[in-house]
C-alpha cells in the first residue's frame, strides 16, 4: 500500500538504523514519488530538508550561489569530522568564485592525459595485490584487496613513500570514524598530526625536485599568488579524504553487488564490457550517499519553502536509483548500456575531480580479479560501516581456487 505524505514526513532517512544493510532504496523511492523535500532536524538542532528526486539533487548541486558549500560545510553538524573555520579552506568547502581559481590548479594535475599515463602503475599495483592473496584461496576482499589499491595509487600520486602507507591508511580510518561520529571535530588531533608529516614531504619533495604533485602544487599559482605550505596541505588532505575511502567502498561494495546478483562470470567472459559495468557499479553503489549545502537566501525546492540558513541535504545514491535516469533503475546489470548516475555527484562545480582516476582503479581492478580469480564466491557475510553517509563494508569473506602469482 502506497505510504501518505504525512507517514513520510515521520520517517527519517538519516536514522543509522535504516542503513544496517546499505542505502535504503525502498525508503528513497516513498520518498522520491511522495515527499521529495523531507523535512528533518539535524544534531544541531536546525531544521534541514533531504532532496531525494535526481531534477532536485543536480539543481541543488549546480546552484552554488543558493546553495553554499562555504557557508555550513557538507555534513550537517557545521563541525563534522574538523572545525568548520578550519575546513573552509579546503576546495569542496570553496564557493565560486574563489573555488573556481583553487579548482584550476587541481584540474591542471588531473588532466586526462596524466591521468591515462597512470594506467600502468594502477596494473602494477593491482596485480601485486591480488599477487598478495592469489595463493591463499581466501581473503577479505573489503580489507585485502579494496583498501590496499587505492592506497597506494593515492601515495605514489602524493610521492609518499611505500613505509608511509600504513600510517596514511590509519589517518583515513580516523578522518572516516570522525564522520560518523556524534562527537564534533572528532579528526582534529588527526589533522594536527598529517600538517606536520606533510610538512616534511614538502620539504622533501621540494628539496628532490623532479615531478610531483607538490612540486606542481608548489609552482602554481592563484590570482598571480604562489600556494602557501597551508594551502598545498589542505590539497593534500583533501585528497586523502576524497580519493581513498570513495574508491575503496566501491570495490569492495561493487564486488558484492557483481556476487549477489550473479554477475562475475559475465566479465570475467566478457572484459570488454568492463568499462560500462564500472558505470553501473557506480550507480548502483553510489557510495557518497549525500553531502549538505546551505541557503544563502530564502528559496524553495519543489514548492516547499527553505529559509536562509537551513541546510539541503542532497541524496546522490537516491538519485542515481531515479527511474528519470535510468528505464528500470532497481535492476542491476552489467549489460546496461551508458548507465546514467550521481555517484560523482550533481554536476556542479563541485563534481568529483577525481573521477577519471577513480575510473581507471576500478575498471583495471574488474578487469584483472575476474580474470585472475574467476571462479570468486562469498565465503561468509558481509559486514556494512555502520554509517548513514558512507555505503561501505568493513568485511566481505570470498573464496576461490587458489592461482599463481605472476612472478
Ligand atoms: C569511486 C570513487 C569516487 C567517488 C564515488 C567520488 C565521489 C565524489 C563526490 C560525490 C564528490 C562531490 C560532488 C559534489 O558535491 O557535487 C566528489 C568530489 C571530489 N572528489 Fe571524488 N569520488 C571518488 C574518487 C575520487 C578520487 C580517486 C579523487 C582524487 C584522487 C577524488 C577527488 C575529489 C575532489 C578533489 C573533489 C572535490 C571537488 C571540488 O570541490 O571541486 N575523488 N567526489
Amino acid at each position: 500500500m502506497p505510504a501518505t505524505s504525512d507517514d513520510l514526513t515521520a520517517v527519517d532517512p538519516m536514522d543509522r538504523s535504516l542503513h544496517e544493510q546499505g542505502p535504503p532504496h525502498e525508503l528513497f523511492a516513498r520518498l522520491r514519488g511522495g515527499c521529495p523535500v523531507h523535512p528533518g532536524t539535524g544534531p544541531d538542532g536546525h531544521r534541514f530538508w533531504s532532496v531525494t528526486r535526481d531534477e532536485d539533487v543536480t539543481a541543488v548541486s549546480k546552484d552554488p550561489a543558493t546553495f553554499s558549500n562555504h557557508r555550513g560545510g557538507i555534513f550537517l553538524h557545521p563541525d563534522q569530522v574538523a572545525p568548520l573555520d578550519f575546513l573552509r579552506q579546503v576546495l569542496l568547502f570553496k564557493d565560486p568564485p574563489e573555488h573556481r581559481n583553487y579548482r584550476r590548479i587541481l584540474a591542471s594535475v588531473f588532466t586526462p592525459k596524466a591521468i591515462a599515463a597512470m594506467e600502468d602503475t594502477v596494473r602494477a599495483v593491482v596485480t601485486d595485490v591480488i599477487d598478495g592473496v592469489v595463493e591463499r584461496g581466501r581473503a577479505d576482499l573489503a580489507r585485502d584487496i579494496a583498501v590496499p589499491v587505492p592506497l597506494r595509487v593515492l601515495a605514489g600520486l602524493l610521492g609518499i613513500p611505500d613505509d608511509d602507507v600504513d600510517q596514511l591508511d590509519d589517518w583515513t580510518h580516523q578522518i572516516e570514524r570522525a564522520q560518523q561520529s556524534d562527537e564534533p571535530a572528532g579528526a582534529t588531533a588527526v589533522f594536527g598530526e598529517m600538517v606536520g608529516y606533510l610538512h616534511q614531504q614538502i620539504e622533501r619533495q621540494m628539496a628532490a625536485g623532479g615531478d610531483t604533485l607538490v612540486t606542481r602544487l608548489s609552482g602554481a599559482e592563484v590570482d598571480g599568488q604562489r600556494l602557501a605550505p597551508e594551502e598545498i596541505l589542505t590539497f593534500f588532505g583533501l585528497l586523502v579524504f576524497a580519493g581513498n575511502d570513495t574508491t575503496r567502498n566501491t570495490i569492495a561494495t561493487g564486488t558484492l553487488a557483481l556476487l549477489a546478483h550473479d554477475q562475475w562470470s559475465t566479465l570475467r567472459d566478457r572484459p570488454e564490457i568492463v568499462p560500462q559495468a564500472v558505470e553501473e557499479i557506480l550507480r548502483w553503489t553510489s557510495v557518497v550517499k549525500y553531502f549538505a549545502r546551505t541557503a544563502t537566501c530564502d528559496t524553495e525546492i519543489e514548492g516547499q519553502p527553505i529559509a536562509e540558513g537551513e541546510k539541503v541535504v542532497t541524496w546522490f545514491s537516491s538519485a542515481s536509483r531515479d527511474g528519470d535516469l535510468n528505464e528500470d533503475p532497481d535492476r542491476f546489470d552489467v549489460t546496461r548500456e551508458k548507465p546514467q548516475h550521481r555517484a560523482f555527484g550533481g554536476g556542479g562545480p563541485h563534481a568529483c575531480l577525481g573521477n577519471q582516476l577513480a575510473r581507471l582503479e576500478l575498471r583495471v581492478l574488474f578487469e584483472e580479479l575476474p580474470r585472475r580469480l574467476p571462479d570468486l564466491a562469498l565465503d561468509g557475510d558481509p559486514v556494512y560501516l555502520d554509517s548513514n553517509w558512507a555505503h561501505a563494508l568493513t568485511s566481505l569473506p570470498v573464496r576461490f581456487s587458489p592461482g599463481p602469482r605472476t612472478a
